[in-house]
Order: C-alpha cells, then sequence, then structure tokens
C-alpha cells in the first residue's frame, strides 16, 4: 500500500521572486454587500484578536522603547502564532468547501452546468487543510483549543451554508477580505523572524509535506521559505475572492480554468504570475 497518496490538486509551482512579492493590500468597499463582507471582517480580527491578546502593532511599538515589558504584555511566541494559526486554518478551509458542495448541489438539482467555479472552490479548501497539516508537524494544539476548532467549526460551516444560499457574492467578498488579513497576519511573522524576535524559527526546517507539497527546491526549505510560501497562497485566495465576488454568480464562467487567445497579455492563471491584490475587474476579463 501508498502510504502517502499523491495530492489531490498539483500546487502551480511558485518562483522566489513571485512569493518575495507578495504585498498587503485592500480592495475598497463600494457596494453594500462589500460593507457588509467588510463590517463582518472587522468585528471577527477584532474578537480574534482580544480571544488570543494579540496586539502586534502595539507590541511592536512599546517592543521599541522597552522591549522586556513588551515581551511580558504582548510576546507572540513561536508556539502562541502556530497554535493562531492552527486555528484560522482550520476555518479558512470551510468556505470553498460550502460554496462548491452548494455549486455542486445546485447544478444537478437545475440541472444545469457549473461554470467550472466548483474545482477552484474545492481546491482552495484543499490547499488550507494543507496549509493546517503543515502547521500541525510543528505544534499539537490542546484540548481547550481543540475545543475551539470544534465549536469555530460547527458555527462558521452552518453560517457560511445559509450565507452563502442567500448572497454568494458577499460570501466571496468576505473571503476576500479574510485573505488581506491571512496576507497581514503571515506578513508580520515573518517581520518578526526577520526582527530576531522568533528564535526558534531562524534555524527551522520547514517540514516534508511542505516541501512536497509546494515542491521547494533545495537550498529554500527554512521555516521562513515555508512562510513566504503560505503567503502566496493566501493572496492567491484574495485574488481569486475578489474576482469571483466581482462575477455574475449564476452565469459567468470561471476565468481560473477559461482558456485565453492571447496568452501574452495578462490573464487569470492558477499561479502568482500575474497576481492582482484586488482582483480582476469583470469587464477586463469576461
Ligand atoms: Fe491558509
Ligand atoms: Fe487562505
Amino acid at each position: 500500500m501508498v502510504k502517502h497518496p499523491k495530492p489531490a490538486w498539483e500546487h502551480p509551482i511558485y518562483t522566489e521572486e513571485q512569493i518575495n512579492k507578495v504585498t498587503v493590500a485592500h480592495r475598497e468597499a463600494k457596494t453594500w454587500s462589500d460593507y457588509v463582507a467588510l463590517g463582518m471582517i472587522r468585528t471577527l480580527r477584532t474578537v480574534m484578536d482580544l480571544a488570543t491578546g494579540y496586539k502586534h502593532d502595539h507590541a511592536v511599538s512599546l517592543g521599541k522603547k522597552d522591549p522586556a515589558a513588551a515581551n511580558q504584555k504582548y510576546a507572540m511566541t513561536e508556539r502562541k502564532y502556530l497554535i493562531r494559526n492552527i486555528f484560522l486554518e482550520s476555518v479558512a478551509g470551510v468556505p470553498g468547501l460550502v460554496a462548491g458542495m452548494l455549486r455542486h448541489l445546485h447544478s444537478m438539482r437545475r440541472m444545469k452546468r457549473d461554470n467550472g467555479w466548483i474545482e477552484t472552490l474545492l481546491e482552495e479548501s484543499y490547499n488550507e487543510r494543507m496549509h493546517l497539516l503543515t502547521f500541525l508537524k510543528m505544534a499539537s494544539p490542546g484540548p481547550f483549543m481543540r475545543l475551539m476548532v470544534l465549536g469555530a467549526q460547527g458555527v462558521f460551516f452552518n453560517a457560511m451554508f445559509i450565507s452563502y444560499l442567500i448572497s454568494p457574492r458577499t460570501c466571496h467578498r468576505f473571503v476576500g477580505y479574510l485573505e488581506e488579513e491571512a496576507v497581514l497576519t503571515y506578513t508580520r511573522e515573518i517581520a518578526d523572524l526577520d526582527a530576531g524576535r522568533l528564535p526558534q524559527w531562524e534555524k527551522m526546517e520547514a517540514p516534508q509535506i511542505a516541501i512536497d507539497y509546494w515542491k521547494m527546491p533545495e537550498g529554500k526549505r527554512t521555516m521562513r521559505d515555508l512562510l513566504l510560501y503560505i503567503r502566496a497562497d493566501e493572496a492567491k485566495h484574495r485574488e481569486v475572492n475578489h474576482t469571483l465576488g466581482n462575477l455574475d454568480q449564476k452565469n459567468d464562467p470561471n476565468p481560473y480554468v477559461s482558456e485565453y487567445r492571447d496568452l501574452t497579455k495578462p490573464h487569470p492563471t492558477k499561479g502568482i504570475e500575474y497576481l492582482q491584490p484586488t482582483g480582476w475587474e469583470r469587464k477586463d476579463i469576461i
């Protein structure tokens, strides 16, 4: 028996240059649906930061004046970051699955084609689960965190299920904004690592599961490299969901599986060669 079957989806190859180019970004809210999605994300982020005592900006500014006090008050240790990442990744794997499932069911009951969205959505949740499995190689959450994951999954799955039935566009925008936060968090982790605040990570190697999945080249398999790959994935989800949120949910084809006549012109792809931090506008791709 083969112990590790091939992954369901091959990960596209990211180059070093591409993953270094990923930046924090924000898509301005324009419609009511955007504001609802953004409001939800801002609220969730505040609650999450409060619950976990995570105050990055405070920590950095106090750290400059009094490192010892900052450490005592807000220190994000390697373990704290890992547990936070594990929790967030366990939540992040939900929306793609729910959206993919609902579009699958919709296609069957309406006896209509799906226009290719399902695959991209399921692939996203697979990718998030790979993030989770990777972090689980580095830390194991205690019973309290496991209970939190269980509770969050129960609530979030059902909330997403109902919300996606009501307004899939708002849900994609919501995920777009969620991924903006994910890019921000991983950018901060990389900054903390570079600033010497996470010494255990400095010499740490990426686990084998990650090396295989992202096809990390030799000599580029440190924890820092891994965080760059994961951040790039989040930036891709940010682009995909902001793009899907711009489309006609019922009639437009999935631009990520469409074929393009002029391949020399930037167009949506599975990789990050033409990454669009705020998504593709409908008029440019349909
Ligand atoms: Fe993720
Ligand atoms: Fe993500």
